[in-house]
């Protein structure tokens, strides 16, 4: 978003997560007290990475959110053009610069601003993932605003956009931005293994969705 301004709301809330250590264990990533990803979301980041790639030859991906970069090991075998990661928490983007990003070929862009007040090249990506982590009660305007003025201009035509999602309904104010602005979009249920969840699991469910959004052509 070009000469945008972040609200006090995501300002303050930026703030408290920078101010915030990044911590890593044998479980996946905190900052602070809270669990922001689980190495056992690898084989539901697989799907991501899978269905947003299979077919395109040398993706360029953007992803939102690199967060403990699960998303971007399971991309790897990908064999991508370009993977360019938003990163704001400092600590956040050390951590998966040294775990996983280090290692990737080719070398990978990470952007350590809010992607509030990043401009984003037009028409560069053929790939966008969307996992953030938005102050309480903004989630879906968040959504909203991001595939208006990120997703749809900077994607190519055609490309395709996905996004973390816990459970298996999308609501109401999610399905009408993705049928506002794609030319179609589906959605691939996915749930943990109750034998893979780690000991302090906290997300609400097991069960995820791996949506697919394609943009039109023309
Ligand atoms: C759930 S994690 C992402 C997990 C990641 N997809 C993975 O595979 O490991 C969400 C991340 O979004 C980051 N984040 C928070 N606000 C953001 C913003 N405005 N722009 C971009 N990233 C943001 C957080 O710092 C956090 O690391």
């Amino acid at each position: 978003m070009t000469n945008a301004v972040l609200p006090e709301t995501h300002r303050r809330h930026l703030a408290t997560l920078r101010g915030m250590p990044a911590v890593l264990d044998a479980e996946g990533l905190r900052i602070g007290h809270e669990f922001v990803m689980f190495f056992a979301e690898a084989e539901l980041m697989h799907g991501h990475a899978t269905r947003l790639t299979e077919g395109i030859a040398r993706p360029d991906v953007l992803e939102v959110g690199l967060g403990l970069a699960v998303f971007a090991e399971q991309l790897r075998p990908h064999r991508v053009g370009s993977y360019t990661a938003v990163e704001p928490h400092p600590g956040v983007a050390r951590l998966a610069r040294q775990r996983v990003l280090d290692t990737f070929d080719p070398p990978p862009v990470v952007l350590t601003e809010p992607w509030q007040l990043l401009t984003f090249p037009i028409g560069a990506y053929d790939v966008i993932m969307y996992d953030t982590w938005p102050p309480d009660g903004h989630a879906d305007r968040d959504f909203a605003t991001f595939v208006a003025h990120v997703a749809i201009p900077c994607l190519r035509p055609g490309g395709r956009f996905s996004f973390f999602h816990s459970g298996d309904t999308v609501n109401a104010a999610r399905q009408q931005v993705l049928d506002q602005y794609f030319a179609g979009w589906a959605v691939h249920p996915y749930t943990m293994p109750a034998a893979l969840m780690p000991p302090h699991w906290t997300k609400p469910t097991r069960d995820f969705l791996i949506p697919i959004a394609t943009k039109g052509s023309a």
